[in-house]
């Protein structure tokens, strides 16, 4: 993709890896649009990152996606990239009453808003010369991590998904590309994992997406930092069975 002239809307973009590329793209100069949930979050980022825009969005909210598209159109009909970022994540126990609520909940934010957004995007975006579709995948598309059964099951359908979208686009001007993180200091499984040494720093996996994408070196569509190589391709490299286990405390 192009790294600066872009308009960039940033789906869960009020932190972590959202807030991360937001401001990635901001410093190059992109005009960039963050949603989610929290106008604080919203205030606080666009009050930092002058000329920023900031709309409040629940991606769970059918209607209000619809709405937000329509404004979109109206209001910066030059946007030609969408990033798919938004995501949430919570353990399960399967086997003890399990509750469903909590599956639906992720599946309708992590699939069904993906899917609906991009749907709602999509006329706009091909009707540019060149456009952007990033998704936010995970490597637990990719190895599994039992106690987030829902979440990585989520991620996995997206992978297949989004080949299937590659696909259909090809010869369109609109590149599908999927980022998928490997474990990164954000909240997404609580404030814990902000410091948790295991995680990989925030700003070393940004300042990585940044060059891997600047250097278009995202073969087959996937943005892979160094550190998630292995779990995506550890089916290809015979290294599956090892880090399933070991991800899994067998
Ligand atoms: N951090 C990791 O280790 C890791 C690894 C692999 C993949 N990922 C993926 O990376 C993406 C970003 O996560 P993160 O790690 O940066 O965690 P995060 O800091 O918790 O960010 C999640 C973002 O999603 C937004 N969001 C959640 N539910 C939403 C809703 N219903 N409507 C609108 N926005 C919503 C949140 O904004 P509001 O709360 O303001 O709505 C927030 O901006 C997710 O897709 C996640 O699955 C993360």
């Amino acid at each position: 993709m192009q790294m600066t002239r872009n308009t960039i809307l940033i789906t869960g973009g009020t932190s972590g890896i959202g807030r991360g590329l937001a401001e990635a793209f901001h410093r190059l100069g992109n005009q960039v649009i963050i949603a989610g949930r929290r106008q604080s979050r919203i205030d606080e980022i666009t009050a930092a990152n002058p000329g920023m825009i900031g709309f409040q969005l629940d991606v769970q909210d059918a209607a209000a996606i619809d709405a937000f598209a329509d404004r979109v159109r109206k209001k910066i009909p030059e946007l030609n990239v969408l990033v798919n970022n938004a995501g949430i994540s919570q353990s399960e126990s399967l086997t003890s009453k399990p509750d469903l609520a909590v599956s639906r909940d992720i599946i309708e934010t992590n699939i069904m808003s993906v899917l609906h957004i991009t749907a709602a995007f999509l006329p706009m975006l091909r009707a540019k010369p060149q456009a952007t579709i990033i998704t936010t995948t995970s490597g637990l598309a990719f190895v599994p991590r039992n106690n987030f059964p829902t979440y990585c099951a989520t991620k996995a359908f997206l992978h297949s998904w989004l080949q299937s979208l590659r696909v259909q686009l090809r010869g369109a001007s609109v590149e599908v590309l999927e980022l998928a993180p490997p474990y990164v200091q954000t909240e997404l499984s609580g404030p814990h994992q902000l410091t948790d040494p295991h995680a990989m720093p925030l700003p070393a996996f940004i300042t990585e997406v940044m060059q891997l994408l600047a250097a278009a070196d995202t073969p087959d569509g996937e943005i892979l930092v160094e550190r998630v190589r292995g779990e995506r391709f550890a089916e290809r490299d015979g290294d599956y069975a090892r880090r399933f286990w070991l991800f899994n405390g067998l």
